[in-house]
């Protein structure tokens, strides 16, 4: 069985978008593949959380990927920092990993620019990245090596698969490139290259509701599993919309077309044809549009969101599956790393 591996940070609440670019998918190949799942806690400490924040973010992710479906018995769940074997790794792809190559990757660059625009009060497209005043300012070492922690976390399962959206194509390749430059260094075939797992349909953007842009965590524009249906409506009704088109057949603005895509995601076909055509022929009604939308996001994420706080209060369950996951996780990874430190030189007895 090939192996499939994901991560994902633990600040805050799933939204919609982890939902469906993510979560859902996850839920359907947990049984087809030998899937490794994991929360990012080393990750997450790049900005420095308060520890009791940082905590519960952990036991948050926890309790909503399982109420999503997550079967902690079919998969690997796990929390990264409990698999220390991945920082012991970390540290050996460090010496493959160059300063210059780390210092060009979008993210870093992005995150540097975003924190100097916060320190300094100022826009981000004010900020230029090669500003090197940085005093004061959290770009931490281990922001900069982001993409080696993460080349590590999937060479460690030595997964053949990861599911990737766009922001993280970059990272993936770079685990690529330390694959590669370990096995050519090392001589032997230690690390498999890992490749995107693509879902069968096209890569599913999930829009936020402000009218640009995708849904995200730092976007403030979400929809999260953990809402309650009136604030799900409250923000779907909220969303920018205009008075309708005048022109039949008029080309859809973005913000129209991103309350249908998200559409197309909850609602039945018949509804979206049915919104679709009252916009061609000028006879939409934004109003009755989003009731239904927002009723229909409900009706995916209500169920959700009643198991959450079980899980989420359940301790003795919580402690059994992360120490289950553990177990999991460290013996795969355990093996991968006995065999990468033969191959650079230590002695494994
Ligand atoms: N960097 C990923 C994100 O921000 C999270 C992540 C950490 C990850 N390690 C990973 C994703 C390994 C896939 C594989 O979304």
């Amino acid at each position: 069985m090939e192996t499939v591996l994901s991560g994902i940070r633990s600040t805050g609440h799933l939204h919609l978008g982890n939902y469906f670019g993510a979560l859902r998918n996850f839920v359907k190949i947990q049984n087809t593949y030998n899937c490794y799942f994991f929360i990012a806690d080393l990750h997450s400490l790049t900005t420095h959380p308060h520890p009791e924040d940082f905590h519960r973010s952990v036991r948050t992710i926890l309790a909503e990927y399982i109420a999503a479906g997550l079967d902690p018995e079919s998969s690997t769940l796990f929390v990264q920092s409990d698999v220390p074997e991945v920082s012991e790794l970390y540290v050996l792809l460090n010496m493959l990993a160059y300063k210059g190559e780390l210092e060009r990757t979008t993210s870093f660059k992005d995150k540097v620019r975003l924190a100097k625009a916060k320190a300094r009060n100022k826009a981000v497209n004010e900020i230029s990245y090669d500003d090197h005043d940085d005093e004061g300012i959290n770009i931490n070492a281990g922001l900069l090596t982001y993409p080696v922690l993460m080349a590590a976390d999937i060479l460690i399962h030595r997964a053949n698969y990861v599911p990737v959206g766009k922001d993280q194509e970059q990272h993936l390749e770079y685990a690529r490139v330390l694959a590669r430059r370990f096995n050519n260094m090392y001589g032997e075939e230690i690390f498999p290259e890992p490749k995107a797992f693509n879902f069968g349909n096209e890569l599913i953007k999930v829009p936020g509701l402000d009218g640009s842009g995708k849904m995200g965590k730092s976007e403030g524009n979400g929809i999260y599993l953990y809402d309650d249906e009136k604030t799900i409506t409250k923000k779907v009704m909220r969303a920018l919309t205009d008075s309708g088109p005048t022109e039949p057949n008029s080309p859809m603005p973005e913000y129209i077309n991103n309350l249908f895509t998200l559409m197309n995601l909850v609602s039945d076909p018949s509804t979206v044809e049915f919104f679709k055509e009252k916009y061609n022929d000028c006879s939409i009604r934004y109003g009755d549009m989003k009731k239904q939308l927002a009723a229909d996001i409900c009706k995916v994420t209500l169920p959700i969101r009643e198991k959450i706080d079980a899980v989420y209060n359940d301790t003795d369950y919580l402690r059994k599956v992360t120490q289950m996951g553990r177990d999991k996780a460290r013996e795969s990874a355990s093996a991968t790393l006995s065999l990468a430190k033969k191959a650079v030189g230590f002695k494994v007895f």
